[in-house]
């Protein structure tokens, strides 16, 4: 499905459901290249509002709040950056004629575990974890049976890991399911039961389109990012930039991810998440936006993510990025809840040759939050990877 003309010429504007710290470096690549910027967030302040034209601040399920703002504003292209967005305002704007970023249907599978599990697993056929979908805990026994134990569930909507619950055994289930709906985004009551696999490795594939001038798509993918969470906890805090994955497993990745993205289709960079265990790769699931993971692009490539996400959203081309040095980033997480957040130590993380930071200006902090990136290039990602631990462990939120 292709919305609208691919190249949008003399495109002026464009308007960011979502103004996260991934907005944030979206926008600034927009103000390079002379656009107007308009972002829309749930709270004032939010990183990318720092560095755009315009901000509104609604509550971005509201499909009237949304879209009144969009006709406002009258965007060239609007690209959402999370997931909690009142995706059948999407759908009701681009069939009038908006360009969503990658597009509607995209966004709204992609946010749903269900939908994007059958998409890939039953449509596009790349492995996947075996699964089953459940609603009622009766279900969730049976998925959990069928499968096998350890199962783990998650809600069909959340992101960063929010009612992932590992189940070990049949006693457990009742307990966890509820603990999964619990953290569930909306009201539904439906869970996905997945295989627990031990992860040996983490990948994300970097996967973009964009129209070529003599009409027709390019779909390409980035050599894959890696990327490592503490055990227990379902987010990610360090990336690297290559994986060191062996190449024929780089390259199933990367061919899993093509076929995807392609069937999602429309324009943009899309980050697509793969699981490694023994010899099996295995497709995750998949943000139709930048990727968090994807943060490290700013040191490793020439062209990064958001630079290329801003260019297919208007239908400019990227054929060729290229990696410049390996590089590392780690996150810088607060331990506490606080207003105007103070950093400390940044000059000592600084003195590592090879370090950068990125603040992202959130003016208040709260347990686990995302406050920042330590950024760092060296010899060999195990060289960057050092430098971005020692760095991030200096640095105190306070
Ligand atoms: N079936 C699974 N078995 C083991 N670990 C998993 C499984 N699925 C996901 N994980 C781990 O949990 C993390 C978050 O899961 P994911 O499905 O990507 O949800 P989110 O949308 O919250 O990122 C993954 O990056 C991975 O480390
Ligand atoms: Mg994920």
């Amino acid at each position: 499905m292709e919305i609208g003309t691919p190249l949008l010429e003399g495109a002026k504007k464009l308007l960011w459901l979502g103004g996260g710290e991934l907005g944030k470096e979206m926008v600034i690549e927009a103000q390079r290249m002379g656009l107007e910027t308009v972002v829309v967030d749930r709270y004032d302040m939010a990183p990318a509002m720092h560095v755009a034209h315009r901000k509104y601040v609604v509550n971005m399920l509201d499909g009237n709040a949304i879209k009144s703002i969009i006709k406002k504003e009258h965007p060239d292209a609007i690209i959402t950056e999370i997931e909690a967005i009142n995706t059948d305002a999407l759908l009701e704007l681009e069939q009038e004629g908006f360009r969503v970023i990658p597009n509607a249907r995209a966004v709204k599978i992609c946010m749903n575990r269900l939908d994007l599990r059958m998409l890939a697993a039953e449509k596009v056929k790349v492995p996947t974890t075996a699964y089953a979908f459940a609603e009622t805990s009766e279900e969730v026994k049976k998925a959990c049976k069928d499968i096998g134990y350890p199962c783990i569930v998650k809600p069909e909507m959340s992101s960063s890991g929010h009612g992932h619950e590992v189940i070990y055994n049949e006693s457990e289930v009742e307990e966890k399911f509820k603990e999964a709906l619990a953290h569930a985004r909306g009201k539904s009551s439906k869970v996905i039961v997945e295989e627990f696999i031990n992860i040996d490795r983490e990948l994300t594939v970097l996967t973009y389109r964009y129209p070529l001038i003599n009409g027709g798509v390019q779909t390409k993918s980035l050599p894959p990012i890696e990327h490592q969470r503490p055990k227990d906890v379902y987010y990610y805090v360090e990336s690297w930039h290559p994986s060191t994955v062996p190449e024929d497993v780089a390259a199933r990745a990367r061919e899993y991810a093509m076929r995807v993205v392609d069937e999602l289709g429309g324009f943009g960079i899309f980050g697509v998440e793969i699981l490694i265990s023994g010899n099996r790769v295995l497709f995750s699931e998949v943000s139709p936006r930048p990727h968090d993971t994807g943060l490290v692009t700013m040191a490793s490539l020439d062209i990064n993510e958001f630079q290329i996400h801003v260019r297919s959203a208007i239908g400019l081309p990227t054929p060729e990025v290229k990696l410049v040095t390996p590089a590392a980033a780690h996150v810088i997480l607060a331990n506490n809840e606080k207003w105007a957040p103070k950093f400390i130590n940044v000059e000592k993380a600084l003195e590592i040759p090879g370090v950068q930071i990125r603040l992202f200006g959130k003016p208040s902090t709260y347990y686990k939050r995302r406050m920042g990136v330590v950024l760092a290039t060296g010899k060999d990602v195990e060289e960057a990877k050092e430098k971005v631990r020692k760095a991030s462990s200096l640095i105190l939120v306070s």
